[in-house]
């Protein structure tokens, strides 16, 4: 067994309570989970830019800029699909630690894997299930993705050949396939307000 390690963190002078009035509003995370192609980065980019606008500090931590970098290591396995979201769930609290409103978009297939990251921020994060189905995720096919694991060329791929496990519980269901980008949109955007509002 490796040595044990003495680790005290140091309490820090400046409070979440500080940040949040410096900023103007509360930190959160908000995690978008849902199939390739459902609308994760499209729905997160736009709200985004409207919270922008409206003078929120946010930030996106998005599937494929991740695995570039801090992730570069992991590939598609369970176990790497695993570790991969354990390392953006820690940095996504830290975002929000920082006062950000953190936009996390990653497919995020397992129920345990989302409940990790729900436990590891500790409040002030909200599922976000973009629930467009399959059908319409392999049509828009944005990626060319789909025709690809069809055709076996991609292992382990999320509603292929790899489980896809439904939020039992989400805090918003977004259905892209009825509605615009417009109005995906303005239903995250008028959630996150009443979240994010300070004296409440
Ligand atoms: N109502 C809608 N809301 C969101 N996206 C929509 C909607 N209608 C059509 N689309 C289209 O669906 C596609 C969604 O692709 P996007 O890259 O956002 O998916 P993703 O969930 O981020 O996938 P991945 O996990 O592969 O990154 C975009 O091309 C977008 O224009
Ligand atoms: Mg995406």
């Amino acid at each position: 067994m490796a040595e044990k390690l003495h680790i005290i963190p140091h309490q820090h002078a400046i409070s979440k309570e500080d940040r949040e009035r410096q900023n103007g509003h509360k930190g959160h995370v908000l995690w978008f989970t849902g199939l390739s192609g459902s609308g994760k980065s499209t729905v997160a980019s736009a709200v985004e830019r409207e919270l922008h606008q409206k003078g929120i500090r946010t930030f996106i931590l998005d599937g494929d800029n991740v695995r570039t970098g801090l992730n570069s290591d992991l590939d598609f396995s369970a176990a790497s699909r695993e570790e991969n979201i354990r390392r953006i769930a820690h940095v996504s609290a830290l975002m929000k630690d920082a006062g950000l409103v953190v936009l996390s978009a990653f497919v995020s297939p397992y129920q345990k894997d989302r409940d990790f990251v729900r436990e590891c921020v500790q409040g002030d994060f909200s599922e976000i299930f973009i629930s467009t189905p399959l059908e319409v995720c392999e049509q828009r096919d944005v990626k060319g993705l789909y025709a690809k694991a069809r055709a076996g060329e991609i292992s382990n791929f999320t509603g292929i050949s790899a489980p896809f496990e439904e939020p039992t519980n989400p805090e918003l269901d977004v259905p892209t396939h009825k509605m615009s980008i417009e109005e995906a949109t303005a239903m995250v955007v008028d959630y996150i307000n009443t979240k994010i509002a300070l004296d409440q």
